[in-house]
Order: C-alpha cells, then sequence, then structure tokens
C-alpha cells in the first residue's frame, strides 16, 4: 500500500507562492495534495463536490477552477489567526480566485451536516477528520464516515487525505514530541490498514489506499511554509526533524458509496 512513485504536480505547480499556499490551506500537501486526490478521485468537469473541513478553502476554490466542480466548502469554525468564520475566508478566496459561481461555504460539519441523503457526486476532506478522532473518539469518527457515505449519491467518490503514523510503534525518542499539546499527533494519527477499515466499515468499496510518496515532501514543505510551523520552529518543525520519516507519513483513501445498499 506504500506508493514509491512521486506524483508530478503540474496544475498545483502554476500557484508557486508556497507562503501564501499554505496561509490559505492548512496542513501538509497544500495544492499539490489538493491535486494528488483530485486525480485519484477522477473528478470530473460539472459534478458536485462537498470539501469537508475547508478551512479558508483554498483548494476547494483550486478544485473548482482546475477541475470544474460545483463545490460546497464545509467548515464549523473560527479561524485561529483573526477569529473570523472560515467560511468568510473561503468566500474571499472565491472571489480572489473568479470561482464564486462555483464555490459555496456553509458553517456546518460532520456528523451533523443537515444536507439531505444522496446529496453529493464527490466528497473531499483532507487534514480534519483526525481532529474529529480526538475529540470525539474512534465513535465519532466513524459517525463522520457514516455521514460523509450518507450525503453521497449511489456511485459517489470520497477522498480521504489525512495526516497518519506508519504500521510501527512510536519510538521512544519520538514520543515525547508526538503526545504534547492539545491534537496531539499520538491522539489523532492512526494508520493505513485501520483507517481502510473504518472507511469499509462506513458502507464504502475501497478503490484505492496508500501512503503517499510525497508525504515526506509534503511535511517538509509544511514545516518551512505553514505560518504556525514558522512561528514554533520547537513545535511541529522539530517533531518532524526527531521522527525523520520513522512514524508520521500522510495517507490516502480513495472509496466509492456501492450503487445499491444502505445509505
Ligand atoms: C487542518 S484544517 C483542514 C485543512 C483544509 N482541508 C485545507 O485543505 O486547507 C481542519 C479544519 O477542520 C474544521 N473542522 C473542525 N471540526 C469539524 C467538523 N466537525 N466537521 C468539519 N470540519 C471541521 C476546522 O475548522 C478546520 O478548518
Amino acid at each position: 500500500m506504500h506508493n514509491d512513485s512521486p506524483h508530478v504536480s503540474r496544475r498545483a505547480d502554476a500557484y508557486p507562492d508556497l507562503d501564501h499556499v499554505y496561509a490559505q490551506c492548512s496542513g501538509p500537501g497544500g495544492l499539490r495534495l489538493a491535486e494528488h486526490m483530485a486525480e485519484a478521485m477522477g473528478l470530473r468537469n460539472a459534478a458536485t463536490l462537498v470539501d469537508i473541513g475547508s478551512n479558508r478553502g483554498l483548494g476547494t476554490c483550486f478544485l473548482a477552477k482546475e477541475y470544474g466542480v460545483t463545490a460546497l466548502a464545509l467548515d464549523p469554525w473560527e479561524d485561529r489567526e483573526d477569529s473570523r468564520p472560515m467560511v468568510d475566508h473561503v468566500a474571499d478566496n472565491a472571489r480572489a480566485w473568479g470561482v464564486t459561481d462555483r464555490v459555496f461555504a456553509l458553517r456546518a460539519g460532520v456528523p451533523d451536516t443537515g444536507f439531505a441523503s444522496r446529496s453529493f457526486d464527490f466528497a473531499y476532506s483532507t487534514t480534519t477528520l483526525e481532529m474529529i478522532r480526538s475529540l470525539q473518539g474512534e465513535a465519532g469518527y466513524q459517525a463522520a464516515l457514516g455521514e460523509v457515505h450518507r450525503i453521497l449519491k449511489p456511485g459517489g467518490v470520497f477522498g480521504l487525505g489525512e495526516p497518519m503514523h506508519l504500521e510501527v510503534p512510536i519510538p521512544d525518542d519520538l514520543r515525547p514530541y508526538v503526545t504534547r499539546g492539545d491534537f496531539s499527533w499520538a491522539e489523532c494519527f492512526s494508520d493505513l490498514t485501520s483507517t481502510v477499515a473504518q472507511v469499509s466499515k462506513a458502507g464504502f468499496e475501497i478503490v484505492h489506499a496508500e501512503y503517499a510518496a510525497d508525504a515526506t515532501a509534503w511535511w517538509d514543505e509544511f514545516a518551512r511554509h505553514d505560518p504556525f510551523a514558522k512561528a514554533d520552529p520547537d513545535g511541529d518543525p522539530t517533531t518532524l526533524r526527531v521522527d525523520a520519516g520513522r512514524w508520521t507519513s500522510f495517507g490516502i483513501v480513495i472509496a466509492r458509496k456501492p450503487d445499491a445498499g444502505r445509505d
């Protein structure tokens, strides 16, 4: 399940200001991750997509602009930096990208989205559901997956991209770093095999699952460009340096809601 071929970004390379990208996205990979996921999900022009945990919505705008989807960005929280609702940032980015006709934002989250069953062609979520694991435990994580399944149309595709750990125990010298603070990585991160099992349990067929070949490069970019990482070099950048790729990774699961069966 490990992908050894680094993905060649073509569309994301058109947005080379990584300080800006990482200020408007949150988590490793930025638009390279969005492109990698979009290709793996087979996004198509004019399809509907719900982005669960959009943050400021730069990724959402990228998917709308580059792949032609009509996207609904879902985010319930306020921004850590300026306390504005995330959805206001999404609206600003949609204006800046010229995609206000294709990007909409709603202040809501999983597992209680309020959408009718069978609403969307695609669901997309990056660096979000692992936080729900920390807040609401495995039951909350499973409930979130169940909601994603419910709101997808039959045949709809779910792309999940998540910080994960490799299938090894936490190295002893790394443990103090990944167990510190709120949303500690040890509390949030799972492994690919367990995640695949949880996605299957929610009713999905697994189309593709991998530890991204680019995981180390994406985390490295994050350490160098994310504004919170830059402001706190003893935090995540140090964790990543101590880890040196032994435990921390990034997993991707692409799954399909079967044509027939339960909502
Ligand atoms: C790390 S950010 C996601 C990054 C984003 N996908 C991107 O590409 O920039 C996690 C987001 O999850 C949102 N969030 C928190 N609880 C949520 C919930 N129950 N449902 C959906 N999103 C949630 C937070 O507001 C935050 O913006």
